[in-house]
């Protein structure tokens, strides 16, 4: 029992055991644990557990001269730096309005939950050791955030910066990025050098902004695997994707067409969701969708009015909420036999125009492994 908080945590937080498995990293997830549910105390938490433990806060209340702390126990007043761990800052959820000093040795930082506007020139300047930064949760606005700021960072992989006030994308980014959390902030743009070069990123968060354009930003993107840009105010898809795209969010925007071959380009991609946008049969090519590594597709809420043609291997197909009058069996197979059916298994066309009956009688055999059909 004594891990399941830590296991929950580290669920929350996004991270997997198999990355914490050595003894120190499980000491620090129940530390963070303990620095989130209980409330903020200066003293630090394991004042009593380690009686050895030296660390002095900087000026003493009695006047004596304060001895210097060891480089590797510094630690800014307001945060905590668990000794057991220490390339970890701990700033976060203590009302902080401005971003408090880094220790060159720090690894991963923690200012998530404050009330942090501004990001001052060359604040991480010498925490050039960083790979985890979290800001999510704080009121950073766009003209507050120093130019730069994140340029030196050539380890950085992970950057929380969701939930904030960004009406930009800060650059430059380091080329080192893994992922980059931007949902819900006020992006309206994005410029066409802003993610140029990142090698590695593999997870793109990007929903609930303004977003009206992103142009030919993606395709350079190498690594990417999962780019989330539901949420926004596209009118069209991004020009081009990355061959190594898995994932694609598009839902609750505007976009009324997609170009013939566009997920020709990316062989993996097995999950895309545009629903809640504005796609007409006409803005359709014939094949758009029939694309052989779909898993799943969800259109779902547009302005469909025939069921674009799809693989005979995709799984998951969702048109509900569009105005779809016929049942066209030719959208799932062009012919049928031994071989050649589709493997579709949940199928959900209700809200459209048809009626059950309109289901040809040889739909059950090019559908014979569905197993949820609704009209
Ligand atoms: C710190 O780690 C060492 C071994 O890595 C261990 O012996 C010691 O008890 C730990 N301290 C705390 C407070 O967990
Ligand atoms: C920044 O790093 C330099 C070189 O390592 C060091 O001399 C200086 O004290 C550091 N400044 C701060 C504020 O840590
Ligand atoms: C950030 O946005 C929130 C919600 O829109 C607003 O209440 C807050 O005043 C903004 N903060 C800044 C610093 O602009
Ligand atoms: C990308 O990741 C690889 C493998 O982990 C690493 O060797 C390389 O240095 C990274 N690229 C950048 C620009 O950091
Ligand atoms: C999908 O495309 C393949 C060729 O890539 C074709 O053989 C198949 O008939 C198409 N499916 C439909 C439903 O048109
Ligand atoms: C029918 O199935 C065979 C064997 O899987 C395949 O080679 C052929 O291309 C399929 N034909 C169509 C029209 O899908």
């Amino acid at each position: 029992m004594r891990w399941a908080p830590v296991l929950i945590m580290a669920g929350l937080c996004g991270v997997t055991m198999s990355q914490y498995e050595d003894y120190e990293d499980m000491f620090w997830l129940q530390a963070y644990v303990r620095s989130q549910s209980s409330s903020y105390n200066y003293a630090p938490y394991y004042e009593d557990e380690i009686p050895a433990y030296s660390y002095v806060p900087a000026g003493s209340p009695d006047g004596d001269p304060v001895p210097e702390p060891p480089v590797s126990r510094i630690c800014p007043h307001e945060c905590e730096c668990p000794p057991n761990f220490s390339s970890a800052l701990y700033c976060d959820t203590r009302n902080l309005r401005y971003l408090p000093f880094v220790p060159s040795r720090m690894k991963y930082a923690y200012f998530q939950n404050n009330q942090i506007t501004t990001i001052q020139e060359g604040a991480f300047d010498n925490a050039t050791s960083l790979e985890w930064i979290a800001l999510h949760n704080n009121q950073i606005t766009s003209e507050k955030m120093g130019k730069r700021v994140f340029a030196k960072l050539k380890n950085l992989e992970r950057l929380y910066l969701d939930h904030n006030n960004l009406t930009k994308i800060p650059t430059p980014l380091p080329r080192s990025l893994r992922e980059l959390h931007l949902g819900y902030n006020q992006i309206s743009k994005v410029p066409s050098n802003a993610l140029e070069g990142l090698e590695n990123l593999t997870a793109l968060y990007l929903s609930h902004n303004q977003i009206h354009e992103i142009g030919p930003n993606l395709r350079g993107l190498k690594s990417l695997i999962i780019v989330d840009l539901s949420y926004n105010q596209l009118r069209r898809v991004p020009d081009g994707l990355p061959s190594s795209l898995e994932q694609f969010y598009l839902e609750h925007n505007y976009i009324y067409s997609v170009p013939e071959d566009y997920f020709k380009a990316s062989p993996k991609l097995y999950y895309v969701r545009i629903s809640h946008n504005s796609l007409t049969n006409d803005g359709l090519a014939s094949n758009t969708f029939n694309a052989s590594s779909l898993l799943e597709l969800d259109l779902s809420y547009n302005k469909l009015q025939k069921i674009p043609k799809v693989s005979t291997s995709l799984e998951n197909l969702y048109l509900q909420g569009n105005r779809i009058n016929e049942f066209t069996i030719s959208s799932f197979c062009t012919m049928v036999d031994i071989m050649n059916f589709s493997r579709l298994q949940v199928l959900r066309l209700d809200g459209n125009e048809i009626r059950r009956s309109a289901m040809p009688s040889d739909a059950p055999l090019c559908l014979r492994w569905a197993n949820v059909i609704e009209i």
